[in-house]
């Protein structure tokens, strides 16, 4: 008799069942790891799975999260450079791929990123074929498009995290110059995640008061407060935090772990993450842009209409030409 069997008096020999909450996190970066820690935080899976193609430094990433798990919720943490240890996950998340360096654009990183693409969406499809898919690689709106060509799942499976940081970003600055915490500064970023994304001045409000009824100049180029600026400062965020560190990851985890959330507990929240918007807002091509979507267990179920004003949606359309000019050139 072994130390175990005189320890512990078998009642029931549990059959070999798989997870029935598991999260898997594709690429272990900076990016990669904040993620996997907000959400081991938050107690949202029973298993987590890693992948990379890096193996010690996947091993070492494994392992160093392993012996957190007195202090954690999530009993089973797994990795590998084989998808097998990916199988049956309720959420895949990639974050795996080149990241800008400082000074560079996302559009930038586009081939080099499809190309990793091309090995990583058919593996996760071919272990875990009921995932959502939820895409934070750069440039994210194109690589949700592109995730979505490639594994030939329904358009509310492929979700892009899109303006869900942009829109954090904002609602901080907005919290910091009134004094109030950001979850009560209410206010949404759309369209493409980074450079061209469009800031909705008609929608924040704090308490339901509008900001623009109150100051009609909010927004615009007139306005003496110069509110336009903490829009500035949200495109300029990541390559500020590129340039000081090096690369950004707290926010994006945070950001990425709150919309897994609201995924694993079909909480049916409003977030702005990039899904498919051909047919919306005068847009006719295949392209993935950020709009509010109730998301749940089962993906993006619906889209908020949003109210946007002509130029506003004249922004969305000049977004959604130049990402469709890319794409149509992209080779799957
Ligand atoms: N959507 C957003 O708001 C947002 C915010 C920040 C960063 N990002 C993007 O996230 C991505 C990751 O950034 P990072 O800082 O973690 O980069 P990183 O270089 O630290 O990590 C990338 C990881 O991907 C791995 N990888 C490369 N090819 C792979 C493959 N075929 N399969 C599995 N793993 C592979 C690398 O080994 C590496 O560990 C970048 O594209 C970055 O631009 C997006």
């Amino acid at each position: 008799m072994s130390l175990k069997d005189h320890l512990i008096h078998n009642v029931h020999k549990e059959e070999h069942g798989h997870a029935h909450n598991k999260i898997t996190v594709v690429g272990v970066g900076a990016v990669g790891m904040a993620c996997a820690i907000s959400i081991l935080m938050k107690d949202l899976a029973d298993e987590l799975a890693l992948v990379d193609v890096v193996e010690d430094k996947l091993r070492g990433e494994m392992l160093d999260l392993q012996h957190g798990s007195l202090f954690l919720r999530t009993p089973k943490i797994v990795s590998g450079k084989d998808y097998s240890v990916t199988a049956h996950s309720k959420l895949v998340i990639v974050t795996a791929g080149a990241r800008q360096q400082e000074g560079e654009s996302r559009l930038n990183l586009v081939q080099r990123n499809v190309n990793i693409f091309k090995f990583i969406i058919p593996n996760v499809v071919k272990y875990s074929p009921d995932c959502k898919l939820l895409i934070v690689s750069n440039p994210v709106d194109i690589l949700t498009y592109v995730a979505w060509k490639i594994s030939g799942f329904p358009k509310h499976r492929v979700i892009g995290s899109g303006c869900n940081l942009d829109s954090a970003r904002f609602r901080y600055l907005m919290g910091e110059r009134l004094g109030i915490h950001s979850l009560s500064c209410h206010g949404w970023i759309v369209g493409e995640h980074g450079d061209s994304s469009v800031p909705v001045w008609s929608g924040v409000n704090v308490a339901g008061i509008s900001l623009k009824a109150l100051h009609p100049d909010l927004g615009t180029d007139a306005d003496k407060e110069h509110w336009k600026e903490i829009h500035k400062q949200v495109v300029d965020s990541a390559y500020e935090v590129i340039k000081l560190k090096g690369y950004t990851s707290w926010a994006i985890g945070l950001s990425v772990a709150d919309l897994a959330e609201t995924i694993m507990k079909n909480l049916r929240r409003v977030h702005p993450i990039s899904t498919m918007v051909k047919g919306m807002h005068g847009i006719k091509e295949d392209v993935f842009l950020s709009v509010p979507c109730v998301l749940g267990s089962s993906g993006i179920t619906d889209v908020v209409k949003l109210n946007l004003k002509s130029e506003e949606e004249e922004k969305l359309r000049k977004s959604a030409d130049t990402l469709w000019g890319i794409q149509k050139e992209l080779q799957f």
